[in-house]
């Protein structure tokens, strides 16, 4: 069934679990995440980007998740939108049934340079407004997400600010973290620590120096209320990497976000957990070992049936890491 954010991340606080938040851009992959949430029991939270929404086309996107909601009747799913970045963005996807919207005023409407507190408090506080009359949740952000490594925002494909940004800019303030809880009324927030998006976040295994999960800590003491997400979660498997790069990919060595870390915010108030790399490198792995060992082959199915597979697996670990499992 469908629900919203607000219901599926209550029931996750009130017995202690997170909930990953899975991308989607097409049929195969809202079906390899339906197969992994049927298998392990667990509810689940689908979201798609503004770029996903232009690639997909909404009418088939929203239809593909009425297709999936009608096959999965007893799994509760969120549809959401992943970095709205304006008012209208978050109003269409409302009206193509998502049942959660994020509004991303931590940039502008660029998608790159850094906004102040007052912008990024109004537009969401807007959007919650409206948003709240139809029964649909707000996901706010609070901080520009980006490396402590390099002091660069958003790196390869992901979105965000290019060029340098302060430590202070990109790690939330938990006392301006409470006070946008206080002036928006979001039912979630994104928090900035140390991730971004993409395959490259870390040179190395990260330590608490480029990884800051203290600050959730902190921020959780100052709002045990709140609903915590952490976006660019992506742990970036070393195998998949091996898979990608054995099959002629030329994937530079590099670190993601621990499991284990994730499993320590989820201690402090995570209860969304977004990811989108793991789940295209496991695709891709997998598509490009077919390919490779059956150069013959041109019907995609031989190829895109082994993707899902490889794709369902990582999502039913996810499940399980973060004690999803079960809840549905
Ligand atoms: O926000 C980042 C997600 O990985 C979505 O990426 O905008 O390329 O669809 P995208
Ligand atoms: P990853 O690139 O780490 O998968 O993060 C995805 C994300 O945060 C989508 O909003
Ligand atoms: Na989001
Ligand atoms: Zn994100």
């Amino acid at each position: 069934a469908r629900v919203t954010l607000r219901q599926l991340l209550d029931h996750a606080a009130e017995y202690g679990y997170g909930v990953p938040a899975f991308n989607i851009n097409n049929m195969e992959q809202g079906i390899a995440i339906l197969e992994a949430a049927a298998a392990t029991n667990s509810p689940v939270i689908i979201q798609a980007s503004r770029g996903a929404r232009a690639y997909a086309n909404d009418i088939i996107l929203s239809k593909l998740i009425d297709g999936l909601v009608e096959l999965h009747p007893d799994i509760p799913i969120c549809m959401h939108l992943d970095h709205g970045n304006n008012e209208a963005t978050c109003m269409s996807a409302i009206q193509y049934g998502f049942t959660s919207v994020m509004m991303d005023g931590s940039l502008k409407e660029d998608g790159k340079t850094p906004a102040d507190y007052a912008y990024n408090a109004g537009i969401t506080k807007r959007v919650v407004d409206m948003a709240h009359w139809g029964g649909v949740s707000v996901e706010g952000e609070i901080g520009v997400l980006g490396s402590l490594e390099t002091g660069e925002g958003e790196k390869e494909d992901g979105h965000g600010f290019e060029g340098k940004l302060s430590h202070d800019q990109l790690l939330t303030d938990p006392e301006q973290a409470a006070q946008f809880v206080r002036d928006t009324g979001v039912d979630a927030l994104a928090v900035a620590m140390g991730t971004s998006h993409g395959a490259y976040k870390f040179s190395r295994k990260p330590d608490g120096a480029v990884l800051a999960m203290n600050v959730i800590e902190e921020i959780h003491r100052r709002l045990p209320d709140t609903h915590l997400v952490m976006h660019g979660s992506s742990s970036v498997p070393e195998e998949l990497q091996e898979i990608i790069n054995k099959y002629g990919g030329q994937m530079k060595p590099t670190w993601g976000v621990p499991v284990e870390e994730i499993q320590r915010g989820i201690k402090h108030g995570v209860r969304k957990i977004n990811i989108d790399t793991d789940n295209r490198m496991a695709l891709t792995g997998a598509i490009r070992k077919v390919l490779s060992e059956n150069p013959s082959e041109f019907d995609p199915r031989k190829y895109l049936k082994p993707a899902m597979e490889a794709m369902t697996k990582l999502c039913k670990q996810r499940f399980e890491e973060f004690g999803t499992a079960g809840h549905a």
